[in-house]
């Protein structure tokens, strides 16, 4: 009688195997899904516009620069990703940016320079993700969107449009690809501690005051952290949300309860 199976087996990552891209990976909630994800066995990718060599380098991940807003840089990330590591099998849309503007005082370039990240990079990275997962028999896409896609809110409405789209990019691109394997859903952060959100903060009158109605507006009374944000990015990324597809993961500490 064999006793292999009694003996500890090597415990496998829930991602091993696997290669991920994650796009806005430099810093705040794509540095710490890049780095849940490499502790889970991926090969990662991180992408981002500004250089994080170092950063990749420190947790055994590799850097692609690419702006997602430009289709050239999108789909070169995608080629060096397949050629070289195989993949992609998940695809994390992060990047993205903010700025709190009323629709008066947002000028039309404004408008198109948030919009070509926010939702034109995640068209663009899915329309060129989609068929080399398609080719390999499936994959999975995280869209990060927010809870600001789901509510609005006061002096954000080119942000709240944007992830609007973006959750409704993920319901009709699951809906399109779902026979092909590939499973997409969206990640509704409410407000979570980054250098984005205090940058929101410090553009405000009062940055303290602002912080606290944040704060406040949330059942749970605080800020998320980003790596309760890498643990949700991990479950729609893993085979634990097998189930899941069109889907909106909302992780908001109780702000859209309300
Ligand atoms: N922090 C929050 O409260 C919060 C809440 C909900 C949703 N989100 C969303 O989560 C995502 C990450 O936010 P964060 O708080 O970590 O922001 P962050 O500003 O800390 O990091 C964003 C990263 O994206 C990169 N980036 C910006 N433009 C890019 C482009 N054109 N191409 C590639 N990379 C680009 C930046 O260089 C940066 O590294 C965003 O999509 C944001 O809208 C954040």
């Amino acid at each position: 009688m064999s006793h292999d199976n009694l003996r500890p087996q090597p415990s496998a990552g829930q991602l091993t195997g696997r290669t991920a891209v994650v796009t806005g990976a430099k810093q705040g909630l794509g540095l710490a899904i890049a780095e849940r994800f490499a502790r889970e066995g991926a090969t990662v990718v991180m992408s981002d516009v500004v250089d994080a060599g170092a950063e990749a380098a420190e947790l055994g991940a590799h850097f692609v620069a690419a702006d997602v807003s430009d289709e050239e840089q999108v789909k070169a990330l995608i080629a060096h990703t397949a050629a070289t590591f195989g993949g992609p099998d998940v695809l994390v849309n992060n990047a993205g940016i903010e700025f709190a503007k009323t629709i008066l005082d947002t000028t039309v370039d404004e408008w198109d320079r948030l919009m070509s990240v926010n939702l034109r990079g995640v068209f663009l990275c899915c329309k060129h993700t989609v068929p080399a997962m398609t080719a390999r028999g499936g994959g999975v896409i995280v869209n990060i969107a927010s809870e600001l896609g789901l509510v609005g809110d006061a002096g954000v409405a080119a942000y709240c449009a944007s992830k609007g789209g973006v959750i409704q990019l993920t319901k009709a691109t699951a809906i399109d690809h779902a026979k092909a394997g590939i499973r997409v859903n969206a990640l509704c952060p409410g407000p979570i501690s980054t250098q984005l959100l205090e940058e929101v903060f410090q553009a405000s009158d009062d940055p303290e005051g602002m912080r606290a109605t944040f704060e406040e507006r949330t059942l749970l009374g605080r800020l998320g952290r980003p790596d309760e944000v890498a643990s949700a990015a991990l479950f729609l990324a893993s085979d634990q949300s097998s189930n899941m597809t069109g889907a909106n993961l909302v992780l908001d500490g109780g702000w859209t309860a309300r």
